[in-house]
């Protein structure tokens, strides 16, 4: 019996870190951990030109006791300077870009409208080669919310694809045996994924006309079905998928108890310690290296780090909040068990 694992230092491929007090209270749960964290920028003033991108990297560098390189995505509207957008890239002060559909999720109302309206836009990305990060969900008063993902993809994502076939995607938070398979099959595509989604299910966020508002996010959680095939995909499958924990932070009192509340699993506490469990539960607790490590590096092409973390096999209890200053945060599986735990 193995009780200690040792794997190289990981990166989290999907963060959000938000501003002021709760970036100063979330940044080094994540930087203590990770090397490289994209940041997302769906910020309360959203990240749209490389003066924004440049003071929201000094704040989270300000802000982590730790070394590590924060990589923030333009947030792309119809509304960017194309020469502003271009040079970012070119000078890698953004780390690609981010495509939140209008309305999809937290912050997005400044999202994109209409595919075809940003064009221009993922044409340059695609001459610069550099990645399209998307939050892909098609969001329309007929389309259910469980099925969003799958009309994004069918609707959407086939539409860009066919159009720049160059272009770098990754589809984040993938959620459903549906994107799975779309990324197993397609090339220029991978995916994050989240321990959430391969730990929930509807059950847990709707039982019995009971709305648990901390296991709400966006794209929700879905079927068993849906779990199975994305534990497999992180833990067995292939190159393409890689660990974006998707952490989202809101304070306690923004968890309301239906459907208004603000969508966001705040797992950065425990995250590492979260997907070595799944890993360990599914016998690939070897594997766990090539998914939270390797994967991602690769396919962004990026060096492998040269740090290492050991996690060690111990049992601990989740605290159930995460607080500083007035604010406060229930952590993802608060008070619940967990068998790993990092050791420095
Ligand atoms: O649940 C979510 N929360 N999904 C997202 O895509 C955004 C995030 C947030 O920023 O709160
Ligand atoms: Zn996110």
């Amino acid at each position: 019996m193995n009780n200690y694992i040792e794997i190289i230092q990981p990166d989290d491929w999907h963060v959000h870190f938000r501003e002021g007090d709760m970036l100063e209270m979330v940044t080094n749960f994540s930087s203590r951990i990770n090397n490289r964290c994209v940041a997302m920028p769906n910020t309360l003033i959203s990240i749209t030109d490389t003066e924004k991108a440049l003071t929201y990297k000094e704040q989270l560098i300000k802000a982590s006791n730790n070394n590590f390189v924060p990589l923030i995505p333009c947030y792309l509207n119809d509304k960017l300077n194309l020469d502003n957008f271009r040079m970012g890239l070119q000078k890698k002060i953004f780390f690609g870009s981010k495509l939140y559909p209008t309305n999809a999720t937290t912050n997005s109302k400044d999202g994109v409208t209409e595919i075809s309206k940003i064009f221009k836009l993922l044409e340059v990305l695609e001459e610069e080669g550099s990645p399209l990060l998307i939050h892909g969900e098609k969001v329309a008063e007929n389309i259910d919310i469980f099925d969003r993902e799958k009309y994004f993809i069918d609707d959407e994502l086939d539409t860009i694809r066919n159009k720049f076939p160059f272009l770098k995607i990754v589809l984040e938070h993938v959620s459903t045996s549906h994107g799975v398979r779309y990324i197993k099959e397609n090339s220029n595509i991978g995916g994050t994924i989240t321990p959430h989604h391969m730990l929930l299910t509807k059950k847990d966020v709707f039982l019995n006309e009971k709305f648990n508002p901390h296991h709400f996010c966006m794209p929700v959680v879905k079927n068993e079905t849906d779990l199975i095939e994305l534990r497999k995909a992180a833990c067995y499958d292939n190159s393409k998928f890689f660990l974006g924990t998707d952490s989202a932070p809101h304070p306690i009192h923004e968890k309301k108890s239906d459907m208004s509340s603000k969508p966001g699993i705040f797992s950065a506490p425990c995250s590492i310690e979260l997907y070595a469990e799944i890993f360990d539960q599914e016998n690939a607790i070897n594997n766990l290296e090539i998914f939270s490590s390797i994967n991602g590096a690769k396919f962004y092409n990026f060096p492998l780090n040269e740090k290492k973390i050991k996690l060690e096999k111990t049992e601990w209890i989740v605290p159930e909040l995460s607080s500083y200053k007035d604010i406060q945060v229930k952590n993802f599986y608060a008070n619940e068990k967990i068998n790993w735990k990092v050791v420095h």
